[in-house]
Formats: C-alpha cells, structure tokens, sequence
C-alpha cells in the first residue's frame, strides 16, 4: 500500500523489566507544569517559521503519499520531521515485526491497572521503534452506549469511570515510552451506521457525566492529541464544532495539545479553523487529490483573515508543544514501520488474555484435571486455514478470534489458537483429543460422546463499517453467537453432559439458550485475546491461574433490556445518564451477568470498612490545569476494606467500589463504579483495598451553574466483587 524507502533501523531493545511494583493512581501526573515548558520551546520554534511552514505543520500530504496513514511535511529550519501518524490503538497498522496487542475492552477486562500501564508502554516502544511519532489510540469513543457498536472493542468499556483510569494509564504509559497518544474519538460517535452523516445530540449534563468523562482523564494525563470524530454533534460536526472542541475540550479541560481529524472528518476551510481544529489528516480526499480543504485554502483564509494569523499560530504551537512535550525533538528513530520490535512484549499479551478472562458459570467442572479424553469443538478453536493474516485488516471471522475488524486492528505475528494450547497441553497429560474444526452440527455428536469434557468455541465479531463481514456492516446486527452457535452447544451438550462452552466476542453475547441446557457446566468469557488466545485459555482451564476478569459490561438476558441501540438517523441520547448497568439498575431489570461479574477458583471475604473523608460541598473552585478545575482532582475520601481469601488456590480479585448520590443531588443513577482494587491474594493471605475518591468522583454536573458539584448531605458507598454483589457498605457524610 506504502512505498517504503526507508533505512532499517536496527530492532531496539525495548523490553521493559517488571517490577511487580505497585502503581497507584494517586501519582497522577502534573501536567500543566511540563506544557508550559514544551510550549515555551514551541514558541521559539514558532518564531522561526514561515506561514508556509505552518501551513505544512498543519496539513497532510495526502492519502497514500507517505510511509504511515498520516504524513506532515518536515521543517528543516527548526529540525521538525516528516511527523508519522499510525493507527491504532492495539499496535502498529502494517507492521510486520510488531506484537498485536490485547485489545482495549480485554484490557478493561482485567481492571488491572499495572497491566493497562505496561500494555500502554509497551505499544509506545513499538510505535517508537518503527519511528512512529503518533500513535493513534487509545479510545473513549465509542464510549459503547450500543451493545451493538462496530467498534466498542477498540475502547474499553461503556462506564466512564473505568474507561478514565483505563485511558489515563494507557496514555501515561505510551508517552512515557517516546510516542504521542491520541485520545479519539471526540466524540459521541457510538455506532459505525452512518458515522459520517449522522447527529449525535446529547444533552450537557450527560456530555460530562458520561462521554466527556474520559476525556477529561486523558488531557489529565497530558495526552498529546485528540481526534475529532466524524459525526455532527447539535448538526454541527464534530471537527469544527466550537462548543466540544474550543469551550469543552480546550477551555473547561485546559487542553494544550491539538486536535487532528479522523481520516476526511473534515468538511470546511474556515469552520474547522475557527472551530477548533488544529491538523487536517489525511491532507487530501481519498482520490489522493490535495489542498481541498487546507494547505492552499488555508493560506488563502489566513490571508483574507477570514482565518486569523493567531489562531494559525495555535495550531502549530500546539503540535510543537506535543511533539517537545514526549520529547521528540531529539534522537528519535528514522520512520520503518516493518521494523522488528516485539521484544519480551508477547508476554503482557498473555497477561492480559489470561487475566482478562471471566469465568461466568462453572459448576465444578473447572480447572480441568488431566481429563482423559476431550473434545474441541468450533471453527475458532483453530488458526484461521487461509492464514492468520489473509482477510485484510481483520475482516473475517474465521478461525481464532482475537480482534475485531477496522483500521483498530494490526497484523498477527502469529496466533496461537485454543487448539494449539490444548494440544500441547493434551501431550504432556496423555490426554486425547477429538478435534471438529467447524460449525456445524453433522457428526458433532460422535465427536462430543463419550469424552471427559467437550470443550465448544463460539464467537461474535464486529467491526469498523467500511468493511461488511458476513452481512455485518460493522454494528452487529444481533447479540447472538455467529454461524449459528447456540445451536452448536445445543447438539454438543445433548450428546456430552460435560459441556464447556467458550465465548470469543467482541462484546455482549444473549446467552439465555446456552444456559438452559443441562449439559453446559461452565461458560468461559474469553473475550478478544489476540496473538495468545490458546496460552491465555489454557492457563486458566487448567487451573495454573484462577481466572480473575470481571465484566466491563453487562450481559443481558434480552438485547432490549439495554434500553439502547444503533439507531437509523440522528441519535438524541434519549436514555441520558441511563446506558449500561445504570440503566439496568434504574428501570428494575435483572441482567443475566452484570457489571463487574466474574468467578474465580477461590472464594474471598470483605470485611473492615473504613470511611474517611474530607469532602465539602459545593462547587468546584479550583484553578483549570490539564483535565480541568485542578481540585477535581484531590482525593477528598480514602475508603478501605479487608479481602481475605478463604478459599484453596491462589487468585486475584478486583473489589469495586459504587457510589450512590444523596437526593440534594438531581436524579443520578442509583450506583456508579468510582473505585476499583485488584489484589493478588495467596490461599488464607489478607490484603487491604484502598480506593482513593477525588472531588469529581463525589460530583454531579450542574448545568445551571455549569460546574462539578459535591452534594450535601450522605453519599452512600457500595463495596463488593461486582456492581450487584455488594459486600460492605458505608457513608460518606458532607456538609
Ligand atoms: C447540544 O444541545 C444541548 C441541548 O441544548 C446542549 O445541552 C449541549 O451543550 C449541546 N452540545 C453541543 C456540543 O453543542
Ligand atoms: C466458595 O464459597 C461457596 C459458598 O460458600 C462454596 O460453595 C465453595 O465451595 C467455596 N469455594 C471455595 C473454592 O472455597
């Protein structure tokens, strides 16, 4: 697709020692004070440019008309590169010597915050060593309000909360490795139908309290750049809409970074300058025809001052700051993106396969103990036969599943499917396997008779909309099992009442016929694993690690009890605050498997709740630094409780922590997530949880006072190992 006349730059070593170090959240970063200084430098630089320089900084040069999806022009006066702009947001697009990482919402999966860092670091080496300056990733938008969503994979999970921390990680650790993160998509693009032509309307109150959550937590976390989505928020678009970009973006959130496009997201010359935008990707239609919009035009708007020379100037200020800000500006590598760069860094894709996993029935039949004898059953048990990578950018689904499809999707190194694993597994027990490598259900009865456990593998894909696989045109059409699932663990479980099922998705899967079958003894959540996908299995099947995912979302016993779904026209985010497990919560309806919910192979007590707080009511006051109001920020409330665990193997568990706002406050959902601890305990070992509560966690936006709120009166709080599995309860008393 690209010329690629560069130099190989010889493979770094990039690998990182774990520490098993502690990372805590507290140690946010103080962002304002390293942008004053990166754009002091910008600055200087600024000074030695031409209008033409500048024009150059801020436009591409066109699809297809260099080495990475997105090119800018180098400025030799200043030193400044042909800046790289790649996808995405699990590794490096077109890279042919670079690991295929988790994806995001497998990563929420795990609510491992060491392991989101690392994984965030290691995608930063990767993307240094191929010399790419920008990486484009990680994502917020889709928040994934659709259960549906083509692309909800690619973020992490549809409460904003956890998605904050998971961007905020995430972006911490790809820029502590070199690279520019790019929190995308701004936003309110929640389905691939008609992204390109439709409105999303979502009222103020939700804007903050949901999607623009976080956001928030990324420019908190200095993130480099923001893509502004393709859809129209209020028939405004996106790109050059004034209220998301300058007022929300760049003035309550401090922003100091630059907004780009996503590829043709923008529409007009001036309204994108005045409006906010800062860089125009690719620089060209996709017929490659340049200048259409910027470049030239722009000139010619700054010359006529219909764009002024200082908001010009801010544009390229701002990519000057970013690029000094990660420190670009010196010793970076020549752009290659075919170098080889994996490292050690396979092993946090296990880590992350593995830990994400969620174990959602099990009636004793897990850890499997040197069965005799199994079936594996399902066309994703194994490697895609045409090639792990033969559909382009991952558009199938056949074979292993272990990322969705879209410009968020990167090459295999290799894949090592659930058969792999099992096989080799199978080898050093003596256990034999009765392998059926399809979907259907002829003669799978023969195979699953008769054997200690028949293990069957069903999926769900989705994916960006400009590839349509299987009639799917990006949104999922249903929540139902592909290529007819339900009715293959029906013919499997008749026949073996040892039933294994095993779930690669995307995201939510209705699993109502599966579970009325008296044959399925587990359910296997195995999510999007990627290159790991069988070691990641195989170590928790087997029991070498207790499974400790909990679920990012809620699995519904009907697709309509979300409340949501993709919609024809424009979308005005009717439900407001009410998406996912607040919705669920509100309207009284019992989901199959909620929020936060995972089994283990080991069971843990809660006891000794602790509230401390030093939280006031009222409005925030604090001066705006990157994120916003900085005392947003403080911890105001320190909750602790002990976990014991009191079962016999050693496990992980992630106790959460909801709040519950007191009446002074308008309507709220009746829980939300606002902390999170996951603590690695051996057999009869204790650990403390400590969830730290900053201002804007107690907070309810007010749109008459356009200000983060702390109610009066007792904020409720929920400790437990799920959002409806409540252990320990407290208050948090405000005056
Ligand atoms: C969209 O309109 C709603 C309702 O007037 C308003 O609350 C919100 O702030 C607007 N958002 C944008 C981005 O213009
Ligand atoms: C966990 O607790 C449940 C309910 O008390 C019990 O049935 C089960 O045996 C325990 N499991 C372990 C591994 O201790």
């Amino acid at each position: 697709m690209y010329l690629q006349t560069f130099a190989v730059l010889a493979a770094a070593s990039i690998a990182r020692a774990e520490t098993g170090e502690k990372h805590t959240r507290a140690a946010a970063p103080t962002g304002t004070a390293a942008w004053a200084a990166a754009h002091s430098s910008a600055a200087a630089a600024l000074a030695k440019m031409s209008q033409n320089d500048k024009i150059n900084m801020v436009t591409g040069v066109g699809w297809n008309k260099g080495p990475c999806v997105g090119n800018t022009n180098p400025i030799g006066s200043i030193g400044y590169p042909q800046l790289c702009l790649q996808d995405g947001p699990l590794g490096v697009r077109f890279g042919t010597g670079v690991t295929a990482f988790t994806p995001g919402i497998q990563a929420a999966s795990t609510w491992d915050i060491d392991l989101i860092r690392q994984r965030g670091e290691y995608m930063g080496a990767e993307a240094k060593g191929c010399g790419v300056h920008v990486l484009l990733g990680p994502v917020a938008g889709p928040l994934g309000k659709n259960a549906a969503g083509g692309r909800n994979w690619e973020g992490f999970s549809p409460d904003p909360y956890l998605t904050g921390i998971a961007m905020a990680e995430t972006i911490e650790g790809m820029q502590s490795s070199g690279v520019q993160a790019t929190a995308k998509h701004y936003i309110g693009n929640e389905q691939e139908l008609n992204r390109e032509t439709m409105s999303s309307n979502i009222d103020d109150r939700t804007m903050h309290e949901l999607y623009l959550w976080p956001f928030a937590d990324a420019v908190h976390s200095n993130v480099a750049s923001v893509m502004c989505s393709y859809n129209k928020l209020n028939s405004t678009w996106a790109c050059e809409n004034d209220k998301a970009q300058n007022q929300l973006l760049k003035k309550e959130l401090g922003f100091q970074g630059y907004v780009m496009s996503d590829w043709n997201a923008q529409h007009t010359t001036n309204g994108a300058a005045n409006g906010g935008m800062d860089m125009t990707m690719p620089g060209s239609d996709y017929s490659g025809k340049s200048g259409i919009l910027w470049g030239p035009q722009l000139n010619t708007a700054v010359n006529n001052n219909q764009v002024s020379k200082a908001r010009l100037d801010d544009m390229a200020k701002r990519i000057l700051a970013a690029w000094y800000l990660t420190g670009q500006n010196s010793g970076y590598p020549a752009i290659n993106i075919k170098a080889n760069v994996q490292g050690n860094h396979k092993e946090n894709v296990r880590a992350i396969a593995r830990d994400g996993i969620v174990l959602l029935k099990n009636n004793g039949i897990l850890p499997l103990k040197k069965p005799g004898k199994i079936a594996v059953i399902g066309s994703s048990s194994v490697q895609n036969p045409k090639g792990i990578n033969s559909c382009v950018d991952q558009g199938c689904n056949t074979g292993a599943l272990g990322m969705g499809w879209g410009s968020g999707s990167v090459n295999y190194p290799y894949v090592v499917a659930p058969y792999d694993a099992l096989k080799t597994r199978a080898q050093s027990d003596g256990t034999t396997i009765n392998l059926h490598n399809t979907d259907s259900t002829a003669n799978v009865a023969s195979v699953a008779s008769g054997v200690d456990a028949a293990i069957v593998f069903i999926t769900a894909d989705a994916g960006e909309g400009y590839i349509t696989v299987e009639k799917v045109l990006g949104d999922r059409n249903d929540l139902n099992p592909w290529h007819d699932g339900n009715a293959l663990v029906q013919a499997v479980a008749a026949a073996n009442k040892n039933t294994i099922v095993v779930v690669h998705s995307v995201g939510p899967v209705i699993l109502e016929t599966i579970l009325a079958l008296p044959g399925v003894q587990a359910v296997v959540w195995a999510g999007l694993p990627s290159q790991e996908n069988g070691n990641a299995l195989v170590d928790v099947l087997y029991g070498l690690t207790s499974p400790s995912g909990k679920l990012p979302y809620t699995i519904a016993k009907s697709a309509s009890d979300y409340g949501t779904g993709v919609v024809s026209r424009d979308d005005n985010f009717a439900e407001g605050l009410y998406i996912d497990y607040r919705h669920f919560d509100k309207a009284g309806i019992t989901p199959r498997y909620e929020f936060g919910f995972g089994l283990s192979y080991t069971n843990f007590t809660y006891a000794d709740i602790t509230v401390t707080s030093t939280a006031k009511s009222g409005p925030a006051t604090g001066a705006v630094i990157s994120g916003g109001r900085a005392d947003l920020f403080d911890t105001v409330a320190t909750v602790t409780v002990s976990i014991t665990n009191s079962g016999d193997v050693q496990g992980a568990e992630v106790a959460q922590l909801y709040l519950t706002l007191p009446s002074s406050a308008p309507a709220t959902p009746p829980k939300q997530l606002r902390g999170f601890d996951k603590l690695k305990l051996a057999p009869g070992a204790s650990g403390t949880a400590t969830f730290n509560l900053r201002r804007r966690d107690l907070s309810y936006w007010d749109t008459r006072q356009q200000n983060w709120i702390v109610p009066t009166g007792s904020i409720g709080v929920s400790v437990g190992a799920s959002s409806r599995d409540t252990r320990l309860t407290g208050t948090i008393t405000v005056l």
